[in-house]
């Protein structure tokens, strides 16, 4: 592990903000389909988060459809000054709970103008635009028309930046000679290291790398290594593996995302973790034994 970086802040869409944000996806029903099982613990977590001073919060119109942005507008409109709102578009929901492309300039610019609608907003702060050529994972795919059509609802006003998801390297290096892009937000974690070339090159050029399944997802992060490390350190192996993500490269911006007020608490603390050098060597191994599995 080459970087380590403690800052509490970064500069991010013409803002600093706390490296330690919040996303929003946990707060959907089942299958991030339908209203929260709990909406009052939906609405404490949102208050609960920007109070502890969380000033970045991702979610999407396709979380529900419609419920967390309905529900970040709900518990923090009007919002703080401070406040980064990050959207994505590129997909909608099917009845049955499916995730259906949506790609065409008319998709993009309806999804950009529900994004507005529910979130209460003039202008979205950032859009990532999420990429689904492949069933799972980054798959390569001509991005020029969707990217072109994105920075056309940025020319009008409507998108301040732009961003791009479940992105392959090359996806990367064409939307960037396409539209300035402010960060990637791929799947990253301390057993998946799959960007760790594209976290570096992204850190060179001052853009974000905001992983999505910093403690696993919907498959929790289990192992040895990171159980005998917090246990160590006095943590939970949660704080570990978000205290690893920010101390790998000064570019990488947290969203874990919890329904639990309880769990948000312990996730924040995380930023204040600072794990010693003795420790990075076993955590680096959950990545390459990952890897070789
Ligand atoms: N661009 C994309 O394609 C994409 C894909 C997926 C997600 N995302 C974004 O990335 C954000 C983060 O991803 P994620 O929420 O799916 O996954 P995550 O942050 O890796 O993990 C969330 C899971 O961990 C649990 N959890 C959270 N904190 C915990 C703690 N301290 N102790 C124990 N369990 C804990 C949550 O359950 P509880 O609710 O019980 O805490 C939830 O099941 C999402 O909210 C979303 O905004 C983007």
């Amino acid at each position: 592990m080459p970087n380590t970086a403690t800052a509490a802040t970064a500069q991010f869409a013409g803002r600093t903000i706390n490296r330690m944000g919040y996303g929003a996806m946990q707060l959907a029903g089942p299958g991030v389909y339908g209203p929260p099982r709990d909406r009052q613990a939906a609405l404490e977590v949102l208050r609960a988060a920007v109070a502890a001073g969380v000033n970045h919060i991702d979610t999407s119109d396709f979380y529900g459809p419609h419920v967390t942005n309905q529900l970040i507008r709900e518990a923090l409109h009007p919002y703080p000054d401070d406040l980064v709102i990050v959207t994505k578009i590129g997909a909608r929901r099917g009845e049955d709970k499916s995730w259906i492309p949506a790609f065409s300039a008319a998709e993009l610019t309806e999804a950009v103008h529900d994004n507005l609608r529910n979130l209460g907003l003039d202008a979205l702060d950032v859009v990532n635009l999420r990429f689904m050529f492949g069933h799972l994972g980054p798959a390569e795919g001509d991005i020029e028309a969707p990217l072109t059509a994105l920075a056309e609802l940025q020319r009008q006003g409507l998108v301040r930046h732009i961003g791009v998801s479940n992105a392959t390297a090359k996806q990367v290096a064409d939307a960037r000679r396409i539209a300035p892009i402010v960060c990637v937000q791929n799947l990253y974690n301390v057993a998946h290291r799959e960007d760790d070339a594209l976290v570096d090159d992204l850190a060179a050029s001052g853009i974000a790398f905001v992983p999505f399944f910093p403690l696993g997802g919907f498959t929790r992060l289990q192992s040895d290594e990171l159980s005998e490390v917090a246990a160590g350190l006095h943590a939970t192996p949660m704080q570990v593996a978000l205290a690893w993500l920010l101390q790998r490269a000064p570019n990488i911006l947290l969203i874990p995302g919890t329904s639990s007020p309880a769990h948000l608490a312990e996730n924040l603390a995380a930023a204040g973790l600072v794990l010693p050098e003795a420790v990075l060597g076993s955590l680096d191994r959950i990545g390459r034994v990952a890897a070789d599995a």
